[in-house]
């Protein structure tokens, strides 16, 4: 379907206030917005504004009741300078997975497709064209329904803001194996991308890191034995020359690099095995030399290289380099490029 989109433009943009050299996630925000309006069982009125305020009435149910929900994604350029999303439709896919979860309403598959192109072509000179840099895109929901009672909001607001980034991690990472918070249950909302998840995770991870680890290996919530994620990442192993991930059961975020990520690795000829695994088996396979290397994959973050857990009084050595993970980087990063083609289809061109 095609929507009618109007875009009212910013008088002057700030793009040349951007340093493309140093641009740390999340910080900068780009001049415009993509928004739209739910009311009474419909989504009304799609439009790119400048960016602005959005003013919230103190009994907006999202910030008493938590319906709220997000998705992250990138736009990258490729040689030419066009401007590319990466496997959007599965994005908005996920968003009304999260939705479903949340009690909130789906928002249409192509209405978010569209309004990202289009955010996006007038956004195009806030892209950084260096591999590994990228806008980000945060499409996010939340209920705006001024009420103080428990049940589903019957408004919400759709938005989704850019803000350009450099590399995340620059250093290889030490993960804290998390034995007394969880992140997700059987049954619970790992599988939503739902703001609580993450806000319940902050205080762990600051914990952590006042350790010195920069991000927590979640486990399961039961036996606190399975892995499950890693701070905002999936996460893979190589033991033995075969890559193992946790398998999805709910409590694990479908995570669009995840996927993507088993993709390029079975390409490149290697198995990988989606699985329940256990901190010990990883603690094992460190003992007797056969962990050849981990990552986590996300969508902020890209790949990033872990170099050690810590485990109770343990330290669970991983590995000095990771190999197949820079090699997988590297290649996702030339799709998202244009450098190396796209024999998977992944990319969208806004044209
Ligand atoms: C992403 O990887 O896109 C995320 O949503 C993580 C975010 C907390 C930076």
């Amino acid at each position: 379907m095609k929507h009618n989109i109007p875009i009212k433009r910013v008088e002057k943009s700030k793009v040349e206030e951007l340093d493309f050299n140093n641009i740390p996630l999340g910080r900068t925000f780009t001049d415009h917005m993509f928004i739209c309006d739910y009311e009474n069982g419909q989504w009304n009125n799609p439009r790119v504004e400048p960016l602005h305020l959005i003013p919230t009435h103190p009994a907006a149910m999202a910030l008493h009741y938590g319906q709220a929900i997000f998705e992250g994604m990138k736009a990258t350029v490729d040689s030419e300078g066009i401007p590319m999303l990466f496997r959007p439709q599965k994005n908005a896919k996920r968003l009304n997975l999260s939705a479903d979860r949340m009690g909130m309403p789906h928002f249409p598959e192509d209405l978010f497709v569209e309004g990202l192109k289009q955010l996006v072509a007038v956004e195009q000179s806030w892209i950084p064209p260096q591999e590994g840099s990228a806008l980000y895109l945060r499409p996010f929901m939340y209920a705006d329904e001024p009420f103080i009672g428990m049940r589903a909001a019957t408004s919400f607001k759709f938005i989704i803001i850019a803000s350009p980034s450099g590399p995340f991690f620059t250093k290889r990472i030490k993960l804290y194996a998390e034995t007394k918070y969880i992140r997700a249950a059987e049954g619970g909302t790992g599988e939503a991308k739902a703001a609580g998840n993450y806000a319940a995770a902050i205080r762990p991870t600051e914990l952590a890191k006042a350790k010195g680890y920069d991000q927590v290996l979640w486990l399961d919530a039961a036996e606190h034995k399975y892995i499950q994620e890693v701070g905002t990442m999936n996460i893979f192993f190589k033991i033995d020359g075969k890559f193992i991930t946790p398998k999805r059961d709910g409590a694990i975020l479908d995570g669009i690099t995840r996927m993507s990520v088993i993709d390029l690795l079975r390409d490149k000829g290697y198995e990988v095995i989606e699985r329940p695994i256990t901190i010990d088996e990883i603690s094992e396979a460190s003992k007797k030399g056969t962990l050849e290397e981990s990552f986590g994959t996300g969508t902020a973050v890209g790949i990033a290289y872990i170099q050690e857990i810590g485990f109770g009084d343990e330290t669970i050595h991983v590995s000095d380099e990771s190999p197949v993970g820079l090699d997988v980087n590297e290649t996702l990063n030339g799709i998202k490029t244009g450098k190396i083609k796209d024999t998977f289809n992944w990319m969208v061109k806004i044209e």
